[in-house]
């Protein structure tokens, strides 16, 4: 079946074998986060992470990029190392390990303390097919900006510490953002509106990958797509989407978030311009 029948829907089914209907070479850019070591929360749902990451590479256009959210569980006192296992799985089918990035949670749950220091993160591994094609990056404040300097000191990781004697540029407005990107989780009216769904990730993530990543038109796909914040989001940004999900209660969720999105059109112009 050719991929124009799944663009802007959201399936309901075992993502491995949705995808499996799906043409080579054909999505931009994944966005996705996997049920973690836990699967009790979704009733046992089968979880076939080989399938999956060798139909997400046959699927991902030449220059496209998946980014996975995953955390560990800790069990009998030691994390898993899952997230570690999952992403040198995706370079042995052929990925590159683009970035390893992290989310941080502003507001990260209380644990039961364990003589070790409260969990606040998850890693958001960047893989891509190739070199990647599209990079927006997005710009934040200096901290110095227009500080002027006699002299830096910079590093470059393949020949140690650098020194430039000449006088440095004044410190400029804007730099490229770093790769930790912090959150509040769950607060925000949009994504309340995912309750109902024990773990969506915040708009705002989605947001901020989709920008990066993609440019308007491209496609957005997430197999495993809960409560539906990645196809929510994308259609927001002008982008066409396709959402797989397990659970026929959740593919409900996300398609009621995407509904109201596509009845006010003219909110996607506000959001990307905030
Ligand atoms: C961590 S949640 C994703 C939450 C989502 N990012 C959101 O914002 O709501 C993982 C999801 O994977 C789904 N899932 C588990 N196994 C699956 C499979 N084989 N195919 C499709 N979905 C699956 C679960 O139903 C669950 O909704």
């Amino acid at each position: 079946m050719k991929i124009d029948s799944y663009i802007n829907s959201i399936i309901v089914g075992n993502c491995v074998d949705v995808m499996k209907n799906f043409d080579d070479n054909v999505i931009d850019l994944t966005i996705t986060s996997p049920p973690y070591d836990d699967l009790r929360n979704y009733n046992g749902y089968v979880f076939p992470f080989n399938e999956i990451t060798n139909e997400l590479y046959r699927i991902t256009k030449q220059g496209g990029v998946v980014v996975w959210v995953v955390a560990d569980a800790t069990i009998d006192a030691t994390e898993t190392g899952t997230s570690f296992r999952q992403a040198l799985f995706f370079k042995d089918v052929g990925f590159n390990l683009h970035d390893t990035m992290i989310f941080r949670k502003r507001n990260p749950i209380p644990q039961i303390y364990r003589k070790r220091y409260n969990n606040e993160f998850e890693y958001m591994f960047v893989f891509s097919k190739g070199m990647v094609n599209t990079h927006n990056p997005i710009l934040v404040d200096c901290l110095h900006a227009g500080l002027e300097l006699n002299g830096t000191t910079y590093k470059n990781y393949s020949k140690n510490e650098q020194i430039r004697e000449k006088s440095a540029n004044p410190v400029k407005d804007k730099k490229i953002k770093g790769n930790v990107w912090e959150y509040v989780v769950g607060k925000k009216q949009e994504d309340q509106e995912a309750k109902g769904h024990p773990a969506p990730f915040p708009c705002e993530l989605v947001r901020d990958h989709i920008l990066s990543w993609t440019n308007k038109g491209d496609v957005v796909f997430d197999p495993m797509c809960g409560s539906g914040t990645t196809p929510r989001v994308a259609c927001k940004l002008d982008r066409q989407y396709i959402g797989i999900d397990i659970s026929a209660d959740y593919c409900q969720i996300a398609r009621q978030r995407v509904k109201r999105i596509e009845m006010q059109p003219t909110l996607a112009l506000e959001f990307e311009q905030a």
